[in-house]
């Protein structure tokens, strides 16, 4: 893997950069869709690809582990050729979907043993295991298997917790560094900043992670219920720490607002379920700001979803058939819904990109927040 700034914000630590990895580049700053099981859900591989040009996507250890599981990848030749998706490809390393998912759970050195969501199985997560799964997954970029502590946690908590994820991380390095790739394409693993909103804590966390020298880094545990200018203040301390020529990833972030403010403190990639999942209960993220289409509002508005845009969807459909398609539960209307909101997503992206480069970026930002905090 390979990084490279092409520019900086004069009045903001924003920058614009290019990932490249095995599978093709990656111009940052990003927004990666999630595709948790194999698929972004709701949304076709030719239409990330052709429709709204996502550069790399997402998927998740805990759920392709479970299922289809590694020996039906390892014969496929990986999740790239499951899937049929030729680009990047990040996953995360199971090390938060296991606190979230399962449902028996118990942390211990080792390792984190948990019970399936699917049928109750039991299973064993180690940070040797998690790199062993990620290496037959054949993910570009693989994530360490780290703790992300809950909102709100006791100090005492999160200090042990950053002193086990750094030792699960030491393990993961050794894990990753003694085995090969599996399908003839280099891998790279990012290790991940913890420390819950503790800023002491955050900065040995930072300082731990920067120290192990990885190609790039990630920040977790935030946006778990923190009020989003503790989240912010997290990202500054650590963005401060973590070196500026690699690439910064803050995971499971978030509002278009929170990312937009994150970018202006030198993230680089992102993730989040929140265009995909929201789009699926009718909320849609506009140029305008966020509306719930399923507001009988729009019941007789034929005017289309996103009227200044390049996405075909967005010019053929109106308010009031959307609304009446997420209405009915349709699956065209949750389709249309999510690849709208990925689009809008990756559109901001981009726009951010280019205003760093054009060295507007600060203003455009500030312009922007206040615009996306309008509710229709
Ligand atoms: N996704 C969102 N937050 C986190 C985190 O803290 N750790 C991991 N592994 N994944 C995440």
């Amino acid at each position: 893997m390979k990084f490279t700034l092409q520019a900086k914000d004069p009045l903001s630590k924003a920058r614009a950069g290019t990932v490249t990895t095995a599978h093709g580049e990656i111009q940052t700053p990003i927004f990666m869709p999630v595709g948790t099981a194999g698929t972004v859900k709701a949304v076709h591989q030719r239409e990330l690809e052709q429709d709204i040009n996502a550069q790399i996507i997402l998927g998740n250890t805990y759920h392709l582990y479970l299922r289809p599981g590694l020996d039906t990848l390892e014969k496929a030749g990986g999740l790239h050729k499951f899937i049929g998706w030729d680009r990047p490809i990040l996953t995360d390393s199971g090390g938060y979907q296991v606190y979230s998912l399962s449902k028996v759970r118990k942390i211990k050195e080792e390792g984190v043993t948990f019970n399936s969501h699917i049928d109750g199985s039991k299973h064993l997560f180690t940070p040797e295991y998690a790199m062993d799964i990620q290496r037959t997954i054949g993910a570009d970029i693989i994530m360490a298997f780290d703790e992300c502590t809950p909102y709100p946690c006791d100090y005492k908590y999160a200090a042990e917790s950053i002193k086990m994820t750094h030792r699960w991380l030491k393990r993961c390095c050794t894990r990753f560094d003694n085995t090969q790739p599996k399908y003839g394409f280099d891998q790279t693993l990012f290790p991940i900043v913890q420390g819950s909103v503790y800023k002491d804590l955050r900065v040995k966390s930072a300082e731990f992670i920067a120290s192990m020298d990885r190609e790039g880094n990630a920040i977790g545990g935030l946006s778990v219920g923190e009020p989003a200018e503790e989240m912010y203040a997290m990202t500054e301390v650590v963005c401060d720490i973590l070196p500026y020529e690699k690439p910064r990833y803050l995971m499971g972030v978030g509002t278009p607002i929170n990312i937009l403010e994150n970018i202006a403190l030198g993230i680089d990639m992102f993730d989040c379920v929140m265009p995909t999942r929201n789009a699926r209960n009718g909320m849609l993220f506009t140029k305008n700001g966020i509306i719930n289409i399923r507001n009988k509002k729009w019941e007789n508005d034929f005017s289309p979803i996103e009227p200044d845009s390049d996405l075909h969807v967005d010019l053929v459909t109106s308010k009031a058939y959307l609304r009446h398609l997420v209405h009915s539960k349709e699956m065209l209307g949750a389709q249309i819904a999510t690849l709208h909101n990925l689009h809008f997503y990756l559109w901001l992206v981009k726009q951010a990109r280019e205003k760093i480069i054009s060295g507007e970026f600060y203003e455009w930002k500030n312009q922007m927040v206040k615009v996306l905090g309008n509710k229709l």
